[in-house]
């Protein structure tokens, strides 16, 4: 159909026929000429039209933006050379276009800033352009270096089940009926673990696969419904073993794909120390902004919000001094209370002192004098700061105080430039849900703990510590993973310690604790979030952006329509009754 693409003619094939297809990019229409970019998927090429060419001037001068195109021509040198693209020294005298496909006035234009809606629902139209073509193409440059990767490195790409049973990775999951089973129903994986746990046991020694992901989970920009990991695991391993291999296998593919090089080896840093410092489980390094304790300042002042929690094991009282924030209005410093209570905040006090040294403070009437200056002593602060306090529990304050940091480090264009990965390490094994009475999980329920004893976890289970890492890229958690448990007897127990009963733990995984029985080596492994690696890559905030088809944040499709309603003689095959809503 053609013999060369628009975006590769130059100026070796001046003098030759060529016959390129494409859709109309621009359409510049003079008294004497028409110039038509014509654009494919390797680019742009200018054809030219000139007014003695008679009927095809006019045909020439009625091509709609985006109407698919047959072009037949002569290359020849370009009078204004365009040195920004390869077709540039060149153009297509035409002799000949064919109208393949007329397209209609668009729903919005290649140039126009359109709304997301609008950019969802036209897809296609959105993803012809350039910015979303070079984003996608990212995305598969990462895809195909990490499976070179893989492949050399004797990782089996192995895929396990799309229908299973309900695996928990903390999120909800969605059901499929079963049609030959009434009343049963798979669920889709929230991600593959049980089964590469399983391809440990069954003698793979090294598995990876690029898996689809499902949770039923609340949408943020670096969330969706379905998504997609680099899913890895090995046997006979310890942390490091895993960690330094998945590390290298990172650093190498931030070269390749993205000319990136990451420091080596990555940082490491204890959960606990990144909340104390950064208030999160996935710091931000490039923001030089810290967390500073003042519990034992404030404790005995008559200050009783901050009096409690600084009293209290499980509290946290947290200030965070950003140099040059007194600049900051007062609808400002309400602007970082109400984001600060997004995050569970139930006030966010400060101190602002002035260029000469006044202070503003809603708080300085609770401290005595000297008390006052201790605490803005003891957190740095100088004329032209401003000191944010939290206080309460020690999770929900250093969440809130995290997110204060973050917000700080972008409004005062504190965030450096370049690529900042660390380990985290050292999670806690469980948390405890106050709503359900119950521990949960950190990581889920088949990391193993540090300590090899069952008594131990059970009588230090608030405090204790888990085998899981995740690996940390500008604020992004891209991947997770853990040493897991590969005795039955501890796997029982921790299903104990998370409210898991013996009959229970049998009914839902009683395949992996059979399993365990049958001589599992030790094995771990990780999971890297590809969504996220690869828009972080291809510089842009949302996963939406380098995923081809993604779902809106309230969960829908607006290309298909996806969900819809399902007619009743078809649910009724798959054995399901609507319930009325509300
Ligand atoms: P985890 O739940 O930490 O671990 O997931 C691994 C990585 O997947 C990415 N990720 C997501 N990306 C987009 N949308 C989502 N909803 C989403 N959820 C997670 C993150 C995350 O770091 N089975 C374990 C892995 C293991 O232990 O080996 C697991 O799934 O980048
Ligand atoms: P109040 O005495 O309630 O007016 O509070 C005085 C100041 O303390 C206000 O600036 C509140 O925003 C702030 N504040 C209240 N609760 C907290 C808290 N848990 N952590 C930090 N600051 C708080």
């Amino acid at each position: 159909m053609r013999t060369h693409y628009c975006g590769l003619i130059d100026e070796a094939l001046i003098g030759e026929t060529v016959t390129l297809c494409g859709w109309v990019n621009t359409n510049r229409v003079q008294s004497h000429v028409v110039f038509t970019d014509l654009r494919d998927h390797e680019g742009v090429a200018q054809v030219v039209v000139d007014s003695d060419m008679g009927a095809l001037f006019q045909a020439a001068s009625g091509l709609s933006a985006e109407s698919c195109v047959r072009v037949t021509g002569i290359v020849r040198a370009r009078q204004a050379a365009n040195d920004k693209i390869r077709s540039g020294r060149v153009e297509v005298l035409a002799a000949e276009i064919e109208v393949l496909n007329k397209a209609e006035p668009l729903p919005f234009h290649a140039h126009e800033n359109a709304g997301e809606e609008t950019r969802l629902k036209y897809r296609y139209l959105d993803l012809r352009r350039p910015e979303m073509q070079r984003m996608q193409r990212t995305r598969i440059r990462l895809v195909q270096a990490l499976r070179r990767w893989l492949d050399a490195g004797g990782f089996q790409d192995i895929e396990t089940p799309i229908l299973t049973k309900a695996t928990p990775e903390g999120a909800r999951d969605f059901l499929v009926p079963a049609r030959l089973h009434p009343g049963e129903f798979y669920a889709l994986p929230q991600s593959p673990q049980l089964f590469k746990q399983i391809l440990m046991v069954a003698g793979f020694d090294r598995y990876y696969q690029i898996a689809r992901c499902f949770r039923d989970e609340a949408l943020r920009a670096d969330r969706q419904l379905e998504f997609t990991q680099l899913d890895m695991e090995f046997a006979w391993v310890r942390e490091r073993d895993v960690q330094d291999a998945v590390e290298g296998m990172i650093r190498d593919v931030f070269a390749e794909v993205a000319g990136v090089a990451l420091e080596a080896p990555f940082p490491r840093m204890t959960w606990a120390e990144a909340m104390r410092r950064y208030g999160s489980d996935k710091p931000d390094l490039r923001i030089d902004l810290e967390l500073v304790d003042v519990a034992e300042l404030v404790k005995d002042g008559g200050f009783a919000v901050f009096a409690g929690p600084a009293a209290d094991a499980h509290g946290r009282v947290a200030a965070l001094r950003i140099p040059g924030g007194a600049s900051l209005s007062r609808k400002q410093i309400d602007e970082y209370a109400a984001h600060a209570a997004k995050y569970g905040s139930k006030g966010l006090a400060y101190v602002k002192i002035g260029e000469s040294g006044e202070i503003a403070s809603p708080i300085q009437k609770f401290f005595d004098e000297h008390q006052f200056a201790a605490l803005l002593r003891h957190v740095g602060a100088g004329h032209g700061d401003i000191v944010f306090f939290g206080a309460g529990a020690y999770g929900t304050v250093s969440d809130f105080m995290g997110a204060v940091r973050l917000k700080a480090g972008r409004d005062f264009g504190r965030v450096a430039e370049g690529w900042r990965p660390l380990w985290v390490t050292d999670f806690p094994m469980f948390e405890w849900d106050d709503e359900a009475q119950r521990y949960v999980a950190l990581h889920h329920p088949f990391t193993a703990p540090a300590v090899d004893d069952i008594d131990d976890l059970r009588a230090n289970a608030r405090t204790a510590v888990s085998r899981g890492y995740d690996m940390v890229l500008n604020g992004n958690e891209i991947g997770g993973g853990s040493i897991r448990i590969h005795r039955p007897e501890m796997q029982r127990a921790v299903f104990e310690l998370l409210g898991i009963g013996a009959e229970e733990a049998e009914a839902k995984f009683g395949f992996l604790l059979d399993a365990l029985k049958y001589g599992a080596p030790p094995h771990g492994g990780i999971a890297f979030g590809i969504d996220r690696i690869a828009a972080l890559m291809a510089g842009t905030e949302s996963i939406r952006d380098v995923i081809a088809f993604p779902k809106t944040t309230s969960a829908q499709c607006l290309m298909t329509g996806a969900p819809s309603p399902i007619p009743d003689a078809q649910l009724a095959e798959v054995h399901v009754r609507v319930r009325e809503a509300g």
